[in-house]
């Protein structure tokens, strides 16, 4: 299982903790203000080098400290070879992470904790804007198609030359042209890329969604972030006028969306909040399946607050779709009791109890 040990420094009110969690699942309780997000935020700082709830580092490192650190040992290929991994950023936003004694970068750490988060922001996955829902494919499509960041780098590259072009006024053809040529070439290929990723994640989804709601009628259809009935250079020809007086490409993968609805209205609108918490789960959770059957390595799952907006029925279904699952789960909650019951006697399920940023084990 991925996480084998962790200890943290210096992370909001975490002075220094150290722990073995569960290989299964691990609840982490408290008071408010104990340190249950920022114990799961310093897991996503060892997986991701950052924050899920600030983008301003400083404000992750403990007051008057100038530096947190994450020092973990973890199975990243779920093959029992156990390595160290640790990542330290200071004040200054200096990065440094170090696994198995070398020196390695963002995106080789992305690659070795595949990391899903399950928090309130996570609604912002059907009320948010596409940037949130293109993310999500994107983290699909990179960890289940290795040429994925490549191919998302050169477009990405390809579009700020076209639109540094465009914010001159006037654009020479023969330039547009070569510009042009190249952004049609990576954008079909990484929307294929997204499109693939998105049919095969389809079945996952309908399955998880009916576990954990029942018969709720949602669909998802990706939209390439153009109209795809139509080849792309006629359309950027066509809209070059309109991306000339913006400064910008108005068509393209930069556009993509991944459109979630409900009986043919927007699920943002449609859905209570405890029907949004169980579908954009269920979205996670089939990305989580989904990357387990492509890699054969499970994905560590953190949930913040799982019973909040959540019966106890759904809270149940949710826990029992997690204890099926190979995941490494760490999920937090104010009373330990309104999770306790939902287990099966021979899950590995470990408590912990957090206080003033303390953490210790109690059953
Ligand atoms: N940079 C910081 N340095 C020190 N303490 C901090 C820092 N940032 C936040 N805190 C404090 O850390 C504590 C833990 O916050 P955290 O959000 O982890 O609590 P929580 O257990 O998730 O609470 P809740 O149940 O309300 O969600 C809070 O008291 C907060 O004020
Ligand atoms: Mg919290």
């Amino acid at each position: 299982m991925p996480i084998r040990s962790l200890s943290v420094e210096k992370i909001r009110n975490i002075s220094a903790l150290s722990f073995e969690p569960s290989e299964r699942i691990n609840i982490i309780y408290g008071a408010n203000g104990s340190g249950k997000t920022s114990l799961l935020e310093s897991l996503h700082f060892l997986g991701l080098t950052r924050s899920f709830r600030t983008n301003q580092f400083r404000y992750l490192i403990s007051a008057s400290e100038s530096q947190s650190l994450v020092f973990s040992t973890i199975d990243a290929m779920g093959n029992g070879q156990v390595k160290p991994l640790g990542v330290s950023r200071d004040v200054s936003g200096e990065v440094n992470i170090r696994y198995g004694g070398n020196s390695i970068d963002l995106s080789e750490l992305a690659g070795l904790i595949p990391l899903q988060l399950i928090n309130t922001d996570t609604f912002e996955l059907l009320e948010g804007s596409p940037a949130t829902r293109r993310q999500f494919v994107d983290w699909g499509a990179f960890h289940s198609e290795t040429a994925f960041i490549q191919l998302w780098r050169a477009f990405k590259r390809v579009l700020q030359q076209r639109n540094s072009l465009l914010k001159c006024g006037k654009i020479d053809p023969v330039l547009r042209q070569i510009w042009d040529q190249e952004f049609i070439l990576y954008a079909e290929q990484l929307t294929s890329m997204r499109q693939r990723y998105i049919d095969l994640l389809m079945p996952d989804f309908e399955e998880i969604l009916l576990r954990l709601v029942g018969d709720l009628a949602i669909t998802l259809k990706f939209s390439a972030g153009w109209d795809k009935k139509r080849p792309l250079d006629e359309l950027l020809s066509e809209n070059l006028l309109r991306d000339l007086k913006q400064g910008f490409t108005s068509i393209g993968p930069q556009r993509a969306d991944l459109k979630v609805k409900s009986e043919g209205v927007s699920a943002a609108e449609r859905l209570s909040r405890g029907q949004k918490k169980l579908v954009v789960s269920a979205l996670k959770l089939a990305q989580g399946a989904l990357f387990h059957r492509l890699s054969n390595r499970p994905c560590v799952y953190l949930i913040d607050d799982l019973p909040s907006e959540l019966d106890e029925r759904h809270s149940r279904l949710f826990c029992e779709f997690l204890e099926q699952t190979n995941n490494q789960c760490f999920i937090t909650c104010v009373e330990p009791d309104a999770l306790s019951r939902f287990w099966k006697a021979d899950t590995a399920v470990a408590y912990f109890n957090i206080e003033a940023g303390q953490l210790v084990q109690t059953h």
